[in-house]
């Protein structure tokens, strides 16, 4: 089965084809990120805007690079939650019009459910992927959540955050800064030349058990830092490195300080990390090696699938349109959609 996918939830307009037998055959992505970069953060309008720009020219691209032709497309998939509503709504439509206009089946796709199954698709050299049952952090701009995943659809919330999700404490700590957005991958540069005992920022919540997090103090902690080491309204670079690594260093500690917390509590030894943060070279380092003592193994996407992307979207489409789920006539976007909310697949009846 070939299944085009389409994500438009957010700033990335992502296009990609997967077939089930021969896996990913092309994936396109185009990035907004220099038309809010001078906002400061996504704007709703101009990005659902600019996906309507964008969509239909990566689709053309990915079926010249796949090789294929339309009438060779046996569903299609395009993200329907969670995000921005406008913006899904792009995907969402021209998804069902083509889908309709081919007269094979759409499906709606979870976002997050698209990144959890990312590290599956092992396109790079020698990468593996991961078997059930496993723990999966998801660290996205919007979401940070442990979750327990049995199988497709078969999804456990362990915990997750109680305010700023990583990636926003990121970009928020980024402007702090003076940083550029998305201020992520610009924190973690600077974070390398930072020196790692000068500060020693809070742990949120590692103290009381459980897997929840809480990302907001941390943020007032640093800006109090930010404030205090201004002169005249400005930092050194030196103190800007600082503060970066300090920051870097709480959240990673965090996060592996719950993953080994959640893989305990489960009884599982196998950890998928994916969404934007797990692009973060200090995570996976940090995690790679406190979970290689505890004898678990930590998976991620290859680093391109990582933040947003069509391809996690086609796979997700591509499993569960296999497995028979098809859009319903009433089918809507969702801006909010809690995964708990998904389901295993249920082949239709014959
Ligand atoms: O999954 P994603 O592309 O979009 C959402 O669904 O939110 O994640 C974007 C988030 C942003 O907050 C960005 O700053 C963060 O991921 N991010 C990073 C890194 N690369 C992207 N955060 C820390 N370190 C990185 N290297
Ligand atoms: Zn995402």
């Amino acid at each position: 089965m070939r299944v085009l996918g389409i994500e438009t939830s957010c700033d990335e307009t992502g296009v990609a084809l997967y077939d089930t037998k021969q896996g990913l055959l092309a994936d396109a992505l185009y990035s907004q990120v220099d038309i809010h970069a001078e906002y400061g953060g996504v704007v709703p309008e101009l990005a659902s805007r600019d996906h309507v720009r964008k969509t239909l020219p990566l689709i053309d691209q990915v079926l010249s690079e796949g090789g294929i032709s339309r009438q060779e497309i046996d569903g299609v998939a395009y993200t329907a939650g969670p995000g921005l509503v406008g913006a899904l709504m792009v995907g969402a439509t021209l998804g069902r019009a083509i889908a309709t206009g081919l007269g094979v089946p759409s499906l709606g796709v979870h976002h997050m459910e698209g990144h959890l199954l990312a590290p599956m698709l092992a396109v790079g050299w020698g990468e593996r992927a991961p078997t059930y049952p496993f723990v999966a952090l998801l660290v996205s701009g919007g979401h940070t959540q442990l979750v327990r995943v049995d199988g497709l659809g078969r999804y456990g919330m362990l915990g997750e955050s109680l305010d700023d999700a990583a990636g926003e404490a990121f970009d928020k700590t980024a402007k702090m800064l003076g940083l550029p957005y998305p201020g992520g991958p610009h924190v973690a540069k600077l974070a390398e030349q930072g020196n790692p005992s000068r500060f020693d920022f809070p742990r949120p919540m590692v103290k009381q058990g459980g897997l929840d997090f809480s990302f907001s103090g941390l943020k007032t902690h640093t800006l109090t830092t930010v404030r205090a080491c201004e002169v005249d309204g400005t930092l050194s670079d030196h103190d800007k490195a600082d503060i970066a690594r300090a920051f870097e260093s709480a959240v990673v500690d965090t996060l592996v300080i719950k993953c080994r917390r959640a893989l305990k509590q489960e009884g599982l030894t196998r950890l998928v990390m994916a969404g934007g943060v797990s692009a973060n070279v200090r995570l996976r380092a940090v995690l790679e090696e406190k979970l290689a003592k505890d004898g678990s193994e930590v998976f991620y996407p290859a680093l391109r699938l990582c933040t947003d992307n069509g391809a996690m979207i086609a796979y997700a489409g591509a499993l569960r349109l296999a497995a028979g789920e098809v859009d319903g006539p009433d089918a809507e976007v969702r801006p909010r959609w809690p995964m708990t909310e998904l389901a295993v697949p249920q082949p239709a009846a014959a």
